[in-house]
């Protein structure tokens, strides 16, 4: 017995397997129920008690390399790619590529989260409007140049159906059928018949801001676009409101923010004077109330609307306008971390 067990020792430690299957054959083999370890440990009932002791040291020693054995043969499979090793179900699954945020969006959302927090709710408007919403009760002059084909899109055989040139249309499609207090932001495409090139694009985007109720000034405009200003850019940043013409807000203004990229000091972006601009605004004309159905005798508006890619522009220094619209993946991978 004492020769049987030597020689099965050394059998052990020349095992090998080709795959999970051989393994567990010779697993089965020789520590199964009915394995070569069990039959040996049976005999040794019969062993005489003179030889008991070192048999038993030896027939341990054998059950604990072949199980050494089975284990090593386990890991060298775990570790290789081996398809015949089968699928191994606990491995981790291939990493899934996760696309971005395009920077528009991620700004939109900035805006809109802004907004949201001075209780401004989101409307929507369409982007194929009539020429009364986007021009006639925003009172704009029958001869305004924004009517003419330069400047905006028309449909040929529907010349009162237009793609809206600005999202101050949502404004009149909201007071039609809600009375203040009203206090919408309204985020969305524009179109334009501009020639494309780095600084013009035929759409890009707007959100318009409109607030109606009894008692609103425009210290109230200028209070929320400050703030909206130091939580977009920054604690420190400033503005100022220029005198501005808009049909539709009297009095108008423009506004500027302190410049984010050089503090206000003047660099190239800011063109050497320290303030850039990013939106215009204004007191609701009145026309415009009564246009929508609103009594401007009783209520005030104020407005504002901003492009997102001129936001964009100041928060990332986009310079090219095209890059928004190209969908270049190096482009859009510079905004991971914004994600
Ligand atoms: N609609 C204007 C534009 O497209 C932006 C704008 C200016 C909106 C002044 C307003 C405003 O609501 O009060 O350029």
């Amino acid at each position: 017995m004492i020769d049987k067990i030597k020689s099965l020792l050394e059998e052990v430690g020349h095992l090998n397997a080709a795959n999970n299957e051989e393994i567990e054959a010779l697993r089965i083999k020789y520590m199964g129920k009915k394995g070569i370890v069990n039959a040996l440990m049976a005999d040794f009932r019969n062993v005489a008690p003179e030889h008991k002791r070192e048999i038993g040291i030896l027939l341990n020693s054998l059950k604990e390399s072949v199980q050494d054995k089975i284990k090593e043969l386990k890991e060298r499979f775990d570790s290789t790619d081996d398809v015949d090793a089968g699928i191994d179900l606990t491995r981790t699954a291939a990493p899934i590529k996760l696309g971005t945020r395009h920077p528009l969006s991620i700004v939109r959302n900035e805006i809109i989260d802004i907004f949201s927090r001075m209780g401004f709710c989101v409307a929507e408007g369409p982007e194929v409007e009539d020429d009364w919403h986007v021009f006639g009760s925003m009172n704009f002059a029958d001869d305004h140049p924004a009517r003419d084909m330069q400047d905006t899109f028309f449909i040929e055989s529907h010349p009162d159906i237009l793609l809206r040139t600005h999202t101050s249309s949502v404004e009149s499609r909201v007071m039609e059928h809600t009375q203040p207090p009203i206090r919408i932001i309204s985020p969305g495409r524009v179109y334009r018949n501009e020639a494309i090139s780095y600084r013009a694009h035929c759409f890009f985007h707007q959100v318009e801001g409109l607030y109606v109720d009894r008692n609103v000034s425009f210290t109230d405009l200028k209070q929320v676009l400050l703030q909206f200003a130091k939580e977009m850019f920054g604690e420190g940043t400033k503005i100022r409101l220029r005198p501005s013409y808009f049909p539709f807000t009297e009095p108008s203004a423009e506004m500027d923010i302190s410049c984010n990229i050089c503090g206000g000091k003047g660099c190239a972006f800011c063109k050497g004077t320290g303030w850039v601009e990013i939106l215009g605004c204004g007191m609701t004309d009145p026309n415009v109330l009564d246009n929508c159905g609103i009594d401007s005798k009783i209520y005030t508006g104020y407005a504002f609307g901003m492009g997102i890619e001129r936001i964009a522009n100041l928060k990332y220094q986009v310079n090219d306008l095209r890059l928004f619209s190209e969908n270049d993946v190096r482009f859009l991978k510079e905004f991971e971390a914004a994600n």
